[in-house]
């Protein structure tokens, strides 16, 4: 078998078969074939596709090509959650603690942030003290002690993608369904948990803008999951405008803490709610969707999800006094406003513009390895369907460094797009894919 053949096989749409992609992935992790010829293949697939029997085969050589983490200390089902990525994402801090607090295990792995979406262990992060750098024996043991631990993704799952992602990421093969879902679901299956819970975002802030792009994604992620044994459901959620009211690390982790006291806007708990009660089914609870929500909003109103965070933080050696004085994580030296300069109702926002104006004020990484300012962000006062005055603020800044605050004011403005008739206000579930 030689790679050429089976560049030559997908350029004229055959079936790649098991063998064929078991090669590709072999050898390409080996360093055995030049990237060359993997951008070849790559380029292949992207324009011809795939069937769903070579997307598990390409998943599952990839799970192969590094560490598969074994959770089977930790008694119970373990469901796992990942997102495909939004602005103002905070849903994870939300859902694990209370999840937790219903008795489910919660050990994730998670991702910094990178491009124009923070990441979970970023967030987490911006408490002071918090170590997210735990191993796998103190990770294991926090789950067994408390029921709950966080930590950052370790760097031998799915090696191969690794390698793959980063050749994808300069040869214009990013935007493949094939590519991405068993990109995905490869470090998902690795990272050992029994069920998955993905929660697929479209729209202005998410990578897939188009809505029926995200359901095949999803669809195709949910098959993945499920002929390899996990099984997976995915939620599609609306990323047209930011989730909730603030993005940037600690502000979000700010407003995951308001959110679990019972403070929370109401997009965010229902999101948060929605995708909690899925967990909790995965794992073999409750009668149902709407018991386990209302389960998880008495968890909420009782402050045993507030107490679940707290025991967490302290237990990953963060200072707890934030749960309870959330407003110690606000710490930029600046605020300042974004005034609307016209009347109207907001009919639309470029999401993608607030997240990468986090990044321009230093809250996120353009590589690896830049420093993160956790404390810069942006606060959203206005909603599509909001009906704005002249002068209103639509946005707040929360900048460390007053020049670059002030340089994201007019994108930020110009993120906004307003009309002058009413505007329906957008839901934040679309569907959910099982
Ligand atoms: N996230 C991933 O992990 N892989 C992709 O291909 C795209 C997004």
């Amino acid at each position: 078998m030689n790679i050429n053949e089976i560049i030559k096989a997908k350029r004229d749409q055959k079936e790649l078969t098991t063998e064929q992609i078991n090669f590709f992935i072999h050898e390409y992790s080996l360093g055995n074939i030049p990237d060359y010829q993997a951008s070849s293949l790559l380029m292949a697939i992207y324009l011809n596709g795939m069937s769903e029997q070579e997307i598990l085969d390409l998943t599952v050589a990839m799970v192969k090509s590094g560490e598969v983490v074994d959770l089977s200390d930790i008694p119970g089902i373990k469901v796992d959650k990942h997102s495909t990525g939004g602005i103002g994402d905070k849903v994870t801090m939300v859902v694990m603690p209370l999840v937790a607090s219903c008795g489910v295990p919660v050990a994730k792995m998670s991702g910094r942030g990178l491009g124009y979406t923070q990441g979970t262990i970023d967030k987490l992060d911006s408490i002071p003290g918090f170590r997210t750098n735990l191993d796998m024996d103190e990770f294991i043991r926090n789950v067994k002690r408390i029921g709950i631990s966080i930590m950052g993704q370790s760097e031998n799952i799915a090696i191969a993608d690794k390698k793959l992602y980063a050749l994808r990421d300069v040869t214009g093969t990013v935007e493949s369904i094939p590519l991405i879902a068993s990109s995905i679901m490869s470090k998902k299956i690795a990272s050992g948990a029994d069920k998955i819970l993905l929660e697929v975002t479209y729209g202005s802030g998410a990578f897939m803008e188009n809505e029926i792009r995200a359901r095949r994604l999803a669809q195709t992620m949910v098959n993945i999951g499920n002929m390899v044994g996990k099984e997976t459901i995915a939620v599609l959620t609306n990323m047209n405008q930011p989730l909730g009211r603030f993005v940037g690390n600690s502000l979000e982790t700010k407003e995951a803490i308001d959110t679990l006291a019972g403070r929370g806007e109401k997009d965010v708990v229902n999101v948060c709610l929605l995708l909690g009660a899925y967990m909790l089914k995965l794992a073999g609870h409750g009668e149902s969707i709407t018991t386990n929500m209302k389960l998880l909003q008495s968890k909420i109103d009782s402050g045993e999800g507030l107490a679940k965070f707290k025991e967490f933080v302290s237990r990953q050696w963060g200072e707890s006094r934030v749960v309870d004085e959330s407003e110690l994580l606000v710490k930029a030296k600046y605020k300042l406003p974004v005034n609307s300069i016209v009347n109207g109702y907001v009919s639309e926002i470029e999401t993608k513009n607030i997240g990468q104006a986090v990044v321009n004020l230093g809250g996120g990484r353009l590589k690896k390895e830049d420093e993160v300012d956790y404390y810069v962000g942006v606060e959203v006062m206005k909603k599509i369907g909001d009906k704005v005055s002249m002068g209103e603020p639509i946005m707040y800044i929360y900048a460390n460094d007053e020049t670059k605050g002030l340089m994201q004011v007019e994108t930020l403005r110009s993120s906004f797009k307003f009309s002058n008739e009413p505007v329906e206000k957008s839901k934040e579930i679309l569907d959910i894919i099982d």
